[in-house]
């Protein structure tokens, strides 16, 4: 099995220790794990290069393409972040408008249909739900059929500061996901609105109001 992580922050926060204790439960012996930090990949320009002409040529291709190609690759995707503001944070969501062309809108990478993910985040006071969502968010568009969230409100800005009960329920919540995942990973598939947006983005793509790159690539997939 193979595991890919974005990390959302660099630092080891209360969000990367619960990342940790869910690799400890979910690697098994034979899996192969690759994580990421997506703290220094710059903003996108808006070049619109990705989506109308080649992703090869985005200017900053060499930072993302060794990410994308790991994500592509993997069985279980793994993302977190701390709350930052209500939401994710602003590195995670620079790391995601790179990957605007593989939305279902444009050029969805066929094998995330089969893929599983898992969205994390820990917050002091509220917001890791809404983080946890905008990920799903950005997850489901890329064409994953089924994503798990866990949210955890810390009290707390360090891990070393969070109580004892809170890293238990963690530690519960994390070992709850871990179990779900082994089971699920044989029975992924689309649900009807996932399938729903699928077609109508064929449909798209069939009556030429997309971009003329989207859609041969639809053709050249099979799918219209
Ligand atoms: C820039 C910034 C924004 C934050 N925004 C919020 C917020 O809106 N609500 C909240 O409860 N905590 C907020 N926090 C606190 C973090 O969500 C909290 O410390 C969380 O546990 C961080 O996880 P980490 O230890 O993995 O960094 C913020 C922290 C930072 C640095």
């Amino acid at each position: 099995m193979k595991i890919t992580v974005l990390h959302g922050q660099k630092h080891q926060g209360s969000t990367w220790h619960t990342t940790r204790l869910l690799l400890d439960y979910l690697i098994t012996k034979g899996d192969e794990c690759q994580e990421f930090y997506v703290n220094d990949i710059p903003p996108c320009l808006g070049c619109f290069t990705c989506i109308l002409k080649d992703e090869e040529e985005c200017p900053h291709r060499s930072m993302t393409k060794p990410i994308i190609q790991a994500l592509e690759q993997a069985d279980i995707i793994i993302v977190e972040t701390p709350n930052y503001c209500m939401g994710m944070t602003g590195q995670l969501k620079i790391f995601f408008d790179h990957m605007a062309y593989r939305w279902m809108t444009h050029r969805p990478f066929a094998a995330m249909e089969s893929k599983l993910a898992i969205a994390i985040s820990t917050t002091a006071g509220a917001g890791a739900r809404a983080a946890t969502k905008q990920i799903a968010k950005q997850l489901f568009w890329w064409g994953i059929p089924k994503i798990y969230c866990i949210n955890q409100t810390v009290a707390a800005t360090k891990w070393e500061d969070v109580k004892a009960q809170t890293k238990l329920k963690i530690e519960q919540k994390v070992r709850k996901v871990a179990n779900r995942v082994k089971k699920d990973q044989v029975k992924i598939r689309r649900g009807p609105y996932q399938r729903f947006i699928f077609k109508m983005m064929g449909n798209m793509q069939k009556s030429g109001f997309g971009a003329a790159k989207d859609a041969s690539y639809w053709k050249e997939q099979g799918w219209i």
